[in-house]
């Protein structure tokens, strides 16, 4: 309410808009969470000046110091944030003038200029997105609805408020598809239909055409995907990305076909052996709906995605790593799959692992549940203590009692002596 109280005194208006709007209306009362607040200053009967919500948002940190401010000048918008507040928790609130956007060409950088709230509101993506509270008297409190949002709400379902806005910004598919899931809405048949025209239109083939005079395209893609595959719902958003034709979006031979099985077990490697999370588990099921592609094609829209270093050099070598440990059945003993595998970090084995056969995977499971936890009864202390050196031969010979444990050769501390006395003797 301070910044309401702010925004009067410089003759403003202030409105809540977007999401903590829809969640507002959605929640059962007294029980709703916003971390994320979007606000919106307009003039009075007029627009406000271009740079209002970032004066307005430097008045509140004033009053606010425990806040850190961060200044968006391209778009006039400013953001303060709290971290780890003792009272507010973790708080974002982004503070933007009125504005519409315009699109210069299909899938651009949205262009900015001052206007007032009701074009603020009509540039956004679904009608359930595109209410606003006022928060400023006279007439605080009163809900914004010009495009049947509300209705939208009772209906459930997600609809969008203008028929390009999927061509104008194709990641709205994705948007769509997020909402829908997660809120448990439909998407409403006729803006299934714009989605449908516009994957059909051949979105994928102009925005790398693109590529360059978009980066922030890719950039929301990227972001889009990472929502919904780290969501718990992410397998429904894909299913209904996939009955869309949606994949398309990413890479145009993209489909989900006979891929399903291996994100699920992907899901379940990771669930196993990384359940806190020190992965990027979304990442790494992207990859795994990547691996799709053809193995040249992978890494180039791995890197048009933006995604991370390891994550584009895992897509461009998995064809060779795959190629490299066809083989691996024909080992014979435990000690043959360390020295194969130990060269590999665990993502890259996880991937060849989804991708080969059960024979492979068996193997890899061994690896990563117990062989790569094996341990020699002896360690360099020991050895130092029988009186060894160290250097080379050390290494050499913690090396040969690793491997002969792994094989059974060496079970405790008295056969790992004996094994010491007889291959490397004093
Ligand atoms: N928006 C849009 N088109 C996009 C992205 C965002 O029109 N491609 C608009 C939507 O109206 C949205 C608002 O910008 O409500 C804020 O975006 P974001 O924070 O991503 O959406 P929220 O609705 O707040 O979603 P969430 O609840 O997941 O944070």
């Amino acid at each position: 309410m301070t910044t309401a109280r702010l925004a009067e005194q410089r003759g403003w208006q202030l409105y809540l808009v977007g999401g903590a709007v829809r969640d507002l209306l959605l929640a059962p009362e007294d029980r709703l969470l916003i971390q994320d607040i979007d606000l919106v200053v307009d003039g009075f009967h007029r627009a406000a000046d271009t740079a209002a919500g970032v004066e307005l948002a430097k008045d509140l940190q004033r009053t606010c110091l425990e806040a850190r401010l961060q200044v968006h000048g391209r778009f006039q918008t400013a953001a303060l944030l709290w971290h780890d507040d003792p009272q507010l928790g973790s708080l974002w609130i982004d503070i933007a003038t009125a504005r519409t956007e315009f699109y210069p060409y299909p899938a651009a950088n949205p262009e900015v200029e001052a206007s007032s709230i009701r074009q603020d509101l009509y540039r956004r993506d679904f009608t359930v997105n595109a209410m606003a509270i006022r928060l400023t008297a006279p007439r605080s409190g009163e809900l914004l609805d010009f495009f049947g949002g509300l209705l939208d709400l009772q209906l459930r379902q997600i609809r969008v408020l203008h028929t390009n806005s999927f061509i104008e910004d194709p990641t709205r598919i994705f948007r769509a598809v997020r909402f829908a899931v997660r809120l448990g809405f439909q998407i409403d048949p006729q803006t299934e239909g714009y989605i449908r025209h516009a994957i059909a239109s051949g979105i994928y083939q102009r925005v790398q055409a693109e590529v360059d005079r978009t980066p922030a395209l890719q950039t929301r893609l990227k972001q889009e995907l990472k929502y919904i595959l780290q969501a718990p719902y992410w397998k429904a958003a894909i299913q209904l990305l996939s009955d869309l034709d949606a994949l398309q979006c990413i890479y145009p031979s993209l489909q989900l076909g006979d891929r399903w099985k291996q994100l699920r077990l992907a899901d379940r490697w990771l669930t196993r052996f990384d359940p806190a999370g020190s992965l990027e588990h979304w990442q790494i099921l992207l990859e795994v709906l990547l691996m799709a592609l053809d193995p040249a094609d992978r890494g180039k829209v791995a890197e048009n995605l933006q995604l991370a270093a390891d994550s584009i050099q895992r897509l461009q070598q998995l064809d060779q790593v795959e190629a490299a440990l066809a083989d691996l059945p024909d080992c014979q003993r435990p000690s043959q799959v360390v020295q194969r595998l130990r060269q590999y970090d665990w993502p890259t084995l996880l991937l060849v692992a989804i991708a080969s056969p059960r024979s492979i995977r068996k193997i890899i499971w061994r690896y990563r549940t117990t062989w790569s936890q094996v341990k020699a009864p002896l360690d360099g202390n020991d050895l130092k203590a029988l009186g060894y050196k160290p250097g080379q031969q050390f290494k050499e010979i913690l090396e040969t009692l690793l491997l002969a444990t792994l094989d059974g050769v060496v079970g405790d501390r008295d056969q790992a002596l004996a094994f010491l006395a007889k291959h490397f003797p004093q």
